[in-house]
């Protein structure tokens, strides 16, 4: 008999849940404006809001935090965590960051003027928020097939050459600081993009002469639907991928809480020497000296190990095997999601089970609302209220998909856990008939609303 796979670790150390009644609940929600960021996490018990900051940490990234440098300045934790990131992606010129978007606020503070343009393939909400709130334009060129759900391609994160050489071919160079590719796409479901897409917007960048930023929150992820699915990549190591996706890059903006399997954590990475000394002021006015960037010593002696292990062939497919394990449930129980499944996350489609609901009652917020009533899990909309308003309008922006994105922690619940949410969702979806109101906002932000905004439930007539 052929031995089935199973997880290249096991545990050391457990957290208890928090269960807790539906009344419970129904009153935990209510007070929470019906806006699950709201709830305190002891609300909640299978937690799938995100996979930023939510991974188990190894013992060897634990015994790493021991022995972190907190010197301001010159920290042998930084040269760790540079040395791991040049060996990863050849890129020399290194700037830690707090998190994520703090490596997008810093570069873009340097290289995003009002009135320019970045294209990309489904910016990420923090993205587009620091292009627009610099009143400048993130042009989506998502290839069109991301938006059918029930389409299977190998690589639905893809950027549409097409569209992307006619916003190249329609502005000046000048005006494009960057296009932006994100790997994998976590808007359009946590989709891969291709080595061949890459290599693509690569070659038009340089026709353009326009930089290249990747935005790599999931590259490890992306490598492996690379060496998985690509032809001509089956035989090469995760390594030897990721240093391929790199050498097509100017600039990498990292949210380390997600590949870099910690708590906390992200870095911006460059080619050339000047770009990297374009950001260092904005760099040690917003997150600290070049050599720490907002993070602890320990934290980045973590991190330096976690993008090492990230890599970790065997990791991925237990990881990247579990997201897959959830979604044959729910094609078991015939709840439609975006296909294939992703690498961090299910995106179940709100649109096709909420069929009653009207677009302006929120679909994906409600599906999000009544699966925490139904068992306690919190997932997260991807959908009208996450796309904020159009800013010149100030209509609310709904997108051609709503998506309740069911997001998988690395390394910390087991396919029981994924057996619970199925069967939860199964319960939702078979009275979704007799779900027929939605919600309304009662109070919002101007910019990434989704985080704080509050609603309440629409009364049936
Ligand atoms: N880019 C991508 C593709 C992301 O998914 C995220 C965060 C960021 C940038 C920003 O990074 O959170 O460290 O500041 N995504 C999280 C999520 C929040 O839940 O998908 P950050």
């Amino acid at each position: 008999m052929e031995l089935p796979f199973a997880e290249s670790y096991r545990i050391k150390m457990v957290e208890n849940l928090h269960k807790s009644t539906r009344e419970e609940r129904e009153k935990w929600i209510k007070e929470a404006k019906y806006n699950l960021f709201n709830l305190k996490s002891e609300y909640v018990y299978i937690d799938m809001l995100t996979d930023s900051g939510t991974g188990a940490m190894s013992d060897r990234q634990w015994a790493a935090i021991m022995e972190g440098d907190e010197s301001y300045a010159g920290a042998t934790s930084f040269y760790r965590l540079k040395e791991s990131i040049m060996d990863i992606t050849g890129l020399e010129y290194v700037l830690p960051t707090h998190q994520g978007r703090a490596a997008e606020n810093v570069l873009f503070s340097a290289i995003v003027k009002e009135g320019d343009y970045l294209p990309g393939n489904s910016h990420f909400d923090t993205t587009k928020g620091h292009i627009e709130y610099r009143k400048a334009h993130a042009i989506d060129c998502t290839i069109g097939e991301a938006s059918d759900t029930e389409l299977e391609i190998p690589f639905k994160g893809n950027m549409d050459l097409g569209k992307l050489e006619d916003v190249l071919k329609s502005h000046p160079a000048g005006k494009i600081p960057a296009v932006v590719l994100t790997i994998t796409n976590n808007t359009a479901g946590g989709q891969p993009v291709s080595m061949e897409n890459i290599r693509g917007v690569s070659e038009l960048c340089h026709k353009y002469g326009v930089k290249l930023l990747i935005d790599s929150a999931r590259f490890a992820e992306n490598a492996y639907f690379i060496k998985t699915r690509e032809k001509g990549y089956a035989d090469k190591s995760i390594k030897e991928i990721v240093r391929e996706i790199y050498s097509y890059a100017d600039y990498m903006t990292m949210s380390a809480k997600k590949d870099g399997i910690v708590n906390i954590g992200g870095f911006l990475a460059f080619r050339d020497e000047k770009d990297m000394q374009k950001c260092q002021m904005f760099s040690i006015m917003y997150e600290g000296f070049l050599t720490y960037g907002g993070m602890a010593g320990r934290d980045m002696n973590a991190l330096a190990r976690g993008l090492q292990e990230s890599m970790d062939f065997d990791y991925l497919s237990t990881r990247i095997g579990q997201v897959a394990y959830l979604a044959s449930k729910l094609d078991e129980y015939g709840i439609p999601y975006q296909r294939p499944a992703g690498g961090h996350a299910i995106f179940v489609d709100a649109k096709k089970i909420l069929t009653n609901l009207p677009k302006e009652q929120f679909q994906a917020q409600t599906l999000a609302v009544e699966l925490y009533l139904e068992g306690g899990i919190r997932g997260v909309e991807i959908g009208a209220l996450l796309a904020d308003r159009d800013p010149e309008t100030r209509e609310n922006r709904y997108p051609r998909l709503e998506l309740l994105r069911l997001a998988v922690a690395r390394r910390v619940y087991t396919n029981n856990h994924m057996d619970y949410v199925a069967a939860a969702l199964k319960n939702v979806y078979d009275r979704r008939e007799s779900i027929r109101t939605g919600y309304r906002i009662t109070r919002e932000l101007p910019v990434m609303r989704h985080f704080t905004i509050e609603l309440e439930r629409v009364r049936q007539i």
